[in-house]
C-alpha cells in the first residue's frame, strides 16, 4: 500500500506554482513559524505576497521553538480561534510544520490538551500547507506530528491521516541560509528515515528504489553542502532526499532508531538529527542480523561496504558533550520500550539491547 494525499510542488518556483491552490484553501491563514528561518530565508515575505495578491488575509504565529511543546500548540490554537483562521501554513524546519499540523487537528476537533497524543480522537482537520525550510524531517509528506510534553519531560508523536498536509512546497533556495550544524543534523535525520524504511517491519518493496536513491543522494551531497553551503544544486538534491525520507516513514514509520534518540533530546537538548546520528551505527549493528540482505543490497548499490559506510559517518564528526547518567538510562528505558515506534522494529528488541547502546554512548561522550 502506498498512500500520500499531498500535492507536492518541488523546486522550479514551487511556491509560485502552488500559490493558486494554497489560496483556494480558505480566506484567512494562520502562518505558523519559528522566529528566524522563515524571515532569513525570505519564505515569510514570499508567502505573504502571494496571499496579498489573492486577497487572502493572515495572522502570523511565529513563536514555535525547536521540539515544539503542547503549550505552544495550545497557544497557536488560541490564536487561530481568536483570529478566525480557516487554514494553516506551517513554514520552517520540522518543528513549525509539526506544530501547524497539531494546531489544525486540535482546533478542528476542540481537543483537550490531555488528549493530544490520542490519534484516534481526531475526526477532522483544517487544511494544512507545509513549506519546509530544512532538508531533514520530511514532515511535509507524513501523517505525524512529534510534540514535547514539558510537564512530563517526554517527546512523542501522534499519527493521523488527517495530519497529511494538502500541499507541500519545497523550495531548495530557502535552505541556502541554513547553518552548517543544522544542515548536518537535519541531513542525518533524513538519512535515518530512509534507513528505517529498511529496518521497519512495515518495509515495503515499493519503497526500496526511493530508499536506495535517497541514501545515495545524501551520501554524495551532504559532504558537498557542508563544504559549500551555497551549492544550490546539492541543496536541491538534499531536499529531494529528505522528501523521499518523509515518503518512506509515512509508510514504514520510525523505529528504535528514533525512540532511543527522543530522551536524549527531551532531557539533554541534543538536536533531533544528531540524536539519531550518534546511535546510527549501534542501531544498524543491532538490526543487521534481521535485515542483512536489504542492507547488503543497499551498500552494493553505493559500491561500498558497511565498514566504509561507518567511515563516511565517522568523517562527519557527529559528537555530543553531555554526561549520560545511569539515572537517565534507568528512568528513560521504560519510555523507550513503550514508545509507539518500538512496534516497528525488525525483531524483538530487549531492554538490554537498548541499555547497551546508551552505555556505548556513555563511553564516547
Ligand atoms: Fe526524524
Amino acid at each position: 500500500m502506498f498512500y500520500v494525499p499531498t500535492r507536492i510542488f518541488f523546486a522550479d518556483n514551487a511556491l509560485e506554482r502552488a500559490a493558486g491552490r494554497i489560496t483556494a484553501l480558505g480566506s484567512k491563514a494562520l502562518i505558523v513559524s519559528g522566529r528566524n528561518s522563515a524571515y532569513i530565508s525570505g519564505a515569510m515575505e514570499d508567502i505573504q505576497q502571494h496571499l496579498l495578491k489573492n486577497d487572502i488575509t493572515w495572522k502570523v504565529f511565529d513563536r514555535v521553538t525547536e521540539n515544539p511543546t503542547i503549550d505552544i500548540v495550545m497557544e497557536g490554537v488560541t490564536e487561530l480561534v481568536l483570529n478566525e483562521c480557516d487554514f494553516v501554513i506551517g513554514v520552517g524546519g520540522g518543528s513549525p510544520i509539526d506544530a501547524a499540523k497539531a494546531i489544525s487537528l486540535v482546533a478542528a476537533n476542540k481537543t483537550d490538551r490531555s488528549d493530544i497524543y490520542r490519534s484516534e480522537g481526531y475526526k477532522k482537520a483544517l487544511p494544512i500547507v507545509a513549506i519546509p525550510l530544512s532538508s531533514g524531517s520530511g514532515t511535509e509528506v507524513t501523517p505525524y506530528s512529534v510534540l514535547t510534553d514539558s510537564q512530563h519531560n517526554k517527546k512523542a508523536g501522534l499519527g493521523s491521516e488527517l495530519a497529511f498536509p494538502q500541499i507541500a512546497v519545497l523550495e531548495p533556495k530557502y535552505t541556502l541560509s541554513l547553518s552548517p550544524a543544522v544542515t548536518l543534523n537535519t541531513g542525518i535525520d533524513a538519512l535515518s528515515h530512509l534507513l528505517e524504511g529498511i529496518y521497519s517491519n512495515k518495509r515495503n518493496p515499493v519503497m526500496f528504489p526511493i530508499i536506495y536513491n535517497g541514501v545515495k543522494t545524501i551520501f554524495q551531497n551532504l559532504p558537498k553542502v557542508l563544504q559549500d553551503p551555497r551549492d544550490l544544486q546539492a541543496r536541491q538534491e538534499m531536499m529531494r532526499a529528505s522528501l523521499y525520507g518523509g515518503l518512506v516513514i509515512a509508510h514504514a514509520s520510525t523505529t528504535l532508531q528514533h525512540s532511543i534518540g527522543y530522551p536524549l533530546t527531551s532531557v539533554y537538548g541534543v538536536p533531533h538529527g544528531l540524536a539519531n546520528g550518534i546511535v546510527m551505527r549501534s542501531v544498524m549493528e543491532l538490526y543487521y542480523p534481521g535485515v542483512s540482505k536489504e542492507l547488503d543490497d543497499l551498500f552494493a548499490s553505493l559500491s561500498i561496504s558497511r565498514e566504509q559506510f561507518y567511515e563516511w559517518l565517522e568523517a562527519l564528526k557527529l559528537s555530543i558533550d553531555i554526561r549520560i547518567s545511569d539515572h537517565f538510562i534507568d528512568e528513560k528505558l521504560p519510555e523507550v520500550l513503550t514508545s509507539r515506534n518500538m512496534a516497528n522494529n525488525p525483531f524483538e528488541i530487549s531492554e538490554d539491547d537498548i541499555r547497551k547502546i546508551y552505555y556505548d554512548l556513555k563511553g564516547k561522550a
